[in-house]
């Protein structure tokens, strides 16, 4: 079987998935997105101009060859899919063509977007209608993209610009015969850490981040052989919830503005920390990671120490209820000048992780640019 590759979000999301994704994408036919909808933003570069998908996939726009399916996992608020899509075909002809959607997948209608405004700001929501989409899914009474392909409703028009740009309509089974002779990346939606059944419940997503939800979005006739768990160097958090390894005051802020670590979705500040092996090891084993990408590297170059979660004073967490109010212990491992060196510190503490989570860290990003992601 040819290759089916995952990337999931190893910490509380913004980890860099995207520019792993996109690295990657012109090696697979496919990327399927399986999960959430228009809450996540997933940043890329083309030519040096920024591009932030939220719903369609993060196919290499540029290679016509790579197409991308949205699967019934997701939370799809057709506008915003019809915005997306204007906004890549004005560089990028042909783009919709590329893209197929399960209509199995669930609506965000308007409706669930003021309630998400109204019910959910305790929790730090994105405010795209992804919680009441899943709601009223679970509750037996959402609608799916298929029902409102025939009959009139208040997307009618905007699905049927949809569909005359291109964008087909189709369910994973009837692709399943191209699907299995396909190389396929499926790309994952905020993370480990934020997942409906093993996040910090509530501070979660209302989806399944981990490789489970590439199975329950309609793949249970492919099994995925590898999937990367991408973090960062640090960590950060946006929304409420437990971080066990948080900044506060002026050293948060230093981290913040040298990461750039404002939510690409939301504009929000996001909350920043430091590497939390605990929480790692959490995510790979509750996730489903086979390895891990580290990205940010260059972020944290001219420290002299970097300091690193090892464990908590509290014990190892079993739950995603174990991490709050935990107190991390804290080891200072050596830092580097220039990340991209990849030298002999920076190795160290690539490898100190490895040892310390027991999966390899297959891939080290130190910048945006293509040759700023390297295969270890
Ligand atoms: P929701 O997914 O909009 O319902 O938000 C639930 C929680 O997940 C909030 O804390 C959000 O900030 C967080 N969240 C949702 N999507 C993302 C993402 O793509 N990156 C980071 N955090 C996210
Ligand atoms: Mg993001």
């Amino acid at each position: 079987m040819k290759t089916k590759t995952a990337i999931l979000g190893a910490s509380w999301g913004d980890e860099c998935k995207a520019r792993l994704t996109h690295s990657l994408a012109s090696r697979f036919d496919w990327v399927v997105k399986f999960n959430g909808g228009a809450n996540c933003g997933a940043t890329v570069y083309v030519n040096g101009k920024k591009y932030v998908h939220h719903l369609t996939p993060v196919i290499d726009c540029t290679n016509p060859d790579t197409k991308g399916f949205l699967g019934a996992g997701m939370a799809i608020h057709p506008p915003a899919l019809l915005e997306e899509l204007e906004m890549l075909e004005k560089d990028f002809p042909g783009y919709s063509k590329r893209l197929a959607v399960d209509p199995d997948a669930f609506a965000v209608m308007s409706a669930h977007i003021e309630e998400d405004k109204v019910k959910n700001a305790h929790i730090g929501t994105t405010n795209r209608g992804v919680g009441p989409t899943y709601t009223s899914k679970v509750d037996r009474r959402g609608t799916k993209i298929k029902k409102l392909l025939g009959s009139s409703n208040e997307y009618s028009d905007v699905l049927k610009k949809i569909s005359d740009m291109g964008v087909q309509f189709k369910h994973s089974l009837e692709l399943k015969n191209e699907f299995t002779d396909s190389r396929i990346l499926f790309e994952g939606s905020q993370s480990v850490m934020l997942d409906i059944n093993h996040g910090n419940y509530p501070f979660v997503t209302s989806s399944d981040c981990t490789v489970s939800g590439i199975y329950s979005s309609g793949f249970n006739f492919i099994r995925v052989d590898r999937a990367i768990g991408v973090a960062k160097a640090y960590t950060t958090r946006v929304g409420n919830g437990p971080f066990p390894t948080e900044l506060e005051g002026e050293e948060a802020e230093k981290l913040r503005e040298r990461g750039s670590e404002y939510g690409a979705s939301t504009g929000r500040p996001r909350r920043v920390g430091w590497l939390d092996l605990p929480q790692l090891r959490y995510a790979v084993a509750k996730g489903g990671i086979t390895c891990l990408t580290l990205a940010k590297l260059d972020i944290l170059n001219g420290m002299k120490f970097v300091p690193v979660a090892d464990s908590y004073h509290d014990g190892e967490p079993m739950s995603g209820s174990d991490f709050f109010d935990r107190k991390p212990h804290l080891v200072n491992v050596p830092g580097w000048s220039d990340a991209s060196t990849l030298d002999k510190n920076v190795m160290n503490f690539v490898n100190y992780v490895e040892k310390s989570v027991g999966v390899p860290v297959d891939f080290v990003s130190t910048g945006v640019n293509p040759s700023d992601l390297h295969r270890l």
